[in-house]
């Protein structure tokens, strides 16, 4: 682990009264779990032939993606959230078992070295600043056994954009690039964009990696 337990200013704004009213401003609804499964879907299929016993989502909110996860796959789910309210309703919704999920922050995952088959983020990275990204990233590969899926807003060259009229808060680049740039022994095994107008996302850009030498499960 990294021992960097120090917040950000990001993370501040995220735990504050702007992240809870994200929270309050999403739920859970048919419709939309419907869209995050048809995106999952599409992702599982890239390691369809070795699919993850465990999946962390760092930065998981009330879990909209887990829960859609739940759909697909009887792999454990793990959560890392550092908005309160957002934990509260992860757990209220029964979505993650309490005691998988986290307050910490992705520059700090609270679990030990490749105990994890796949982990991912989804419009996280973005909240990160470009400062701490890697430290973050970093620690979302030790984390990882397997797989890492990234799921973010794209844009060519790294770029800062105004966030409900605040600044500092989102960062836009080719994060596909900033991983396999970063950690050059990852795979990538697909990527994938999902265009607003025919899927209901965000225009969001996604890519999974694998890593080269994950370790074998001990046979009996
Ligand atoms: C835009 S929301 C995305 C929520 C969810 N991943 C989704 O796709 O619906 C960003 C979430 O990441 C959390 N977050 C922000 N900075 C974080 C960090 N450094 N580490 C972990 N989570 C973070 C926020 O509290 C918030 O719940």
């Amino acid at each position: 682990m990294n021992d960097q337990n120090s917040e950000t200013p990001q993370s501040v704004f995220w735990r504050s009264e702007f992240g809870d009213a994200y929270t309050e401003r999403h739920e859970i609804s048919p419709e939309v779990l419907s869209v995050r499964t048809t995106l999952f879907k599409n992702i599982f299929e890239t390691v369809a032939g070795a699919p993850p016993n465990s999946i962390l989502e760092v930065g998981a909110n009330l879990g909209i993606n887990l829960q859609a996860i739940g759909h697909l796959t009887s792999a454990e789910l793990f959560a890392v959230e550092p908005n309160a309210l957002a934990r509260a309703k992860l757990l209220e919704n029964q979505v993650v078992p309490a005691d998988n999920i986290n307050d910490c922050l992705a520059h700090d995952l609270k679990f030990p070295d490749g105990s994890i088959d796949l982990v991912f983020t989804s419009g996280v990275l973005i909240h990160i600043h470009p400062d701490n990204l890697l430290a973050s990233c970093s620690e979302i590969y030790r984390v990882a056994r397997r797989y890492i899926v990234c799921i973010e807003y794209f844009s060519d060259k790294p770029e800062e954009i105004t966030y409900r009229g605040h600044e500092e808060v989102l960062f836009k680049r080719d994060f596909g690039s900033f991983w396999i740039d970063n950690f050059p022994d990852l795979d990538t095994k697909g990527y994938g964009f999902e265009w607003k107008r025919v899927t209901g996302l965000d225009n969001l850009t996604w890519w999974v990696f694998e890593k080269p030498t994950w370790p074998l499960t001990e046979c009996p």
